[in-house]
């Protein structure tokens, strides 16, 4: 199904959020140092904190949706979860490359579960109108993810 047009900021975030998610797989396959993808994750961290704030306090904004629904409550269980796992993101993990890995997994399930059942349940759920307010709302304060942020270790 095509995604409704109101919600095409997050969605299109979400899109350089599974490049992000496939160039720090890649990278753990031949990089030594890992330092480049902690510098990567934690200039990443404020826009993906944004990221999650818009989806949270847009869709939390309209009584349709509620914190128990089960995919409401899905979406918020993951956003902490990334919260837990970004302090583990340091140079001192002795864990370090099995929680990079895990980052870039669940920031792959995690996109993949909102453009698959979240954002179609919100589509449903909300009015046309209501829709319209979340787009007028994302286009005054969305911010675009910087996959492309410092030096190239991908290709
Ligand atoms: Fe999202």
């Amino acid at each position: 199904m095509k995604r409704n047009p109101n919600l095409v900021h997050l969605s299109s975030e979400h899109h350089d959020g599974l490049v992000i998610a496939l160039r720090i797989k890649k990278a753990l396959d031949h990089l030594q140092d890992y330092q480049v993808l902690i510098d990567y994750i934690h200039h990443l961290w404020p826009s993906l904190k944004h990221h999650f704030s818009q989806e949270e306090d847009n869709f939390l904004a309209y009584p349709t949706i509620q914190k128990q629904d089960k995919l409401i409550k899905r979406m918020l269980d993951e956003h902490l979860e990334f919260e837990y796992i970004i302090t583990k993101i340091n140079p001192d993990n002795p864990d370090l490359r099995n929680d990079l890995q895990a980052f870039s997994i669940l920031l792959k399930d995690h996109i993949r579960f909102e453009e698959r059942l979240l954002f179609p349940y919100i589509e449903d759920q909300l009015t046309t109108q209501e829709l319209a307010q979340v787009g007028t709302q994302l286009e005054q304060t969305h911010r675009p993810l910087d996959a492309n942020w410092g030096p190239n270790f991908w290709d």
